[in-house]
């Protein structure tokens, strides 16, 4: 029989400071081999942990600089402590007093030991002194309101002001939300390093040339603008300024709408043959965005949601796109769009003022993915083949309004100061203003009566 006393713990150990190094020789002393469990990106992500700055390599790299853990593994699901301790015959459960009593379902299976928590340091703080984006507003509507709340949940970020030309309505969201208010874009680019447009449409482009000619990093609503030339010149901009221009898109920065692409990239479902994809939300006749003077309308609202797993799957390199157009007082109420490229076909429908099954169905030679109702905030989705028993559901977080992995997306860009790989390739922005750019321009479109 083995006499060693096997301790183990875990934790995340992001910007891996000196209360790790603490605990780790305090749990270290209770027995004679140390387990380390590293959480995995997914984990953490999945527990609602979405500011860690160092990916798991990094993190265990750091563990394992201390020479402290006789051993190390990933944790990278709920319920996995208590399989570790009968797989590797656990003696103590040890974590810092910072979980006290959370681990006593344990007490079934080991000892669990609380260990004196390191006062005065975390990684929390730590990110929290690493420098800060300062945003400006430009737009105070629904959607800044959302963008203030769930920037909260986002490390590394401040919102400096917000501007809005309505004055009035600019001063009563800045007293709600405690923010400066700045009387014009001068002032609010002298108080910010980054905006986030959030302004009608058809205001987006000429806040965003200026916001990038001011050197200030810029993250604009959809649509980004509606045509290409507008996009290809402010990408030119971004890029001859070194600066990060990205479109806030919900659905591309999710976790579950980034791994079902990368499942599908990876032949889940064979070769796609098909995509269709559905948005429509229903709106007040009333509101600003049916009023066909300000570029209301279910394409120029919607559009860029169904053309996101469509480009990002079939690519760019499309025939054509025919489209067919319900209208009311001036506006597309509702829109049915075609479009081919040379191994696959896609359709995509949206409405302001009719609904349908907002579900998302990619189509292959083996298989198919389905996404149900409101596919464009993803947190489940399956695979189905024609063997039932291969069919398989996936489910992810999708936490809150949704809108904090793309503010996270863009604060890093920007700290990332070099390499940053964009979860929204350029080219499929330029690809989606084209489309809204000829559905505007009135190409291919047939108007039902
Ligand atoms: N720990 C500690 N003293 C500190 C910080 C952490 O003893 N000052 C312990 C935790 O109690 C845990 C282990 O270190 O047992 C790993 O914690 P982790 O969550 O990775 O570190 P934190 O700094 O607490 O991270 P965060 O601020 O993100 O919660």
């Amino acid at each position: 029989m083995c006499s060693m006393t096997k301790v183990i713990t875990y934790g995340t150990f992001d910007l891996f400071h000196q209360g790790h190094i603490n605990l780790l020789k305090r749990a270290k002393a209770l027995g004679d081999w140390l387990i380390v469990g590293v959480t995995t990106d997914n984990f953490d992500l999945e527990r609602g942990k979405i500011n860690t700055c160092n990916n798991v390599m990094e993190r265990i790299d750091a563990v394992r600089a201390t020479g402290l853990a006789d051993q190390i593994i990933i944790e990278e699901y709920r319920g996995q402590k208590i399989d570790d301790i009968q797989r590797y015959g656990v003696d103590i459960f040890a974590i810092g007093s910072d979980w006290e009593g959370y681990f006593d379902y344990l007490k079934e299976f080991c000892k669990v030991v609380y260990l004196p928590r390191t006062e005065g340091i975390s990684s929390t703080q730590l990110r929290d002194e690493r420098p800060t984006v300062e945003i400006g507003l430009i737009g105070t509507g629904s959607i800044a309101r959302r963008f203030v709340e769930e920037a909260s949940f986002v490390a590394s970020n401040s919102i400096a002001a917000a501007y809005n030309p309505d004055a009035a309505e600019c001063k009563a969201f800045c007293k709600k939300h405690g923010i400066a208010q700045a009387a014009d874009l001068d002032e609010l680019y002298g108080k910010c390093n980054a905006v986030y447009i959030a302004s009608p449409h058809y205001t987006h482009y000429g806040y965003a040339k200026s916001a990038l000619e001011a050197g200030k990093h810029v993250l604009c609503e959809t649509p980004l603008v509606l045509n290409e030339a507008e996009a290809k010149e402010l990408f030119e901009i971004a890029k001859s300024k070194g600066l990060v221009l990205m479109m806030a898109h919900k659905t591309a920065y999710c976790p579950a709408f980034g791994h079902l692409i990368t499942l599908l990239q990876s032949g889940a479902i064979g070769e796609i043959v098909d995509i269709k994809a559905a948005t429509t939300t229903l709106t007040d006749e009333n509101d600003a965005k049916m009023d066909s003077s300000r570029f209301g309308g279910s394409m120029n609202e919607n559009g860029c949601f169904p053309l996101l797993p469509i480009f990002r799957l079939l690519g760019t390199d499309y025939s054509k796109c025919y489209f067919v157009s319900k209208y009311k007082d001036g506006v597309d109420i509702y829109t049915k769009g075609i479009l081919f490229t040379k191994s696959a076909s896609a359709t995509f429908e949206v409405g302001l003022g009719a609904k349908t099954e907002g579900s998302l169905v990619v189509s292959g030679t083996k298989g198919y993915a389905y996404v149900p109702a409101p596919w464009w905030k993803t947190s489940y989705f399956e695979l189905r083949y024609e063997d039932q028993n291969q069919n398989k559901k996936y489910f992810y977080p999708f936490a809150g309004e949704g809108l904090r992995y793309e503010i996270k997306e863009f604060v890093s860009a920007i700290l990332a100061n070099g390499y940053f790989y964009s979860k929204l390739p350029v080219k499929e922005i330029l690809a989606m203003s084209r489309i809204q750019e000829d559905f505007i321009n009135g190409k291919k479109v047939r108007i039902l009566k």
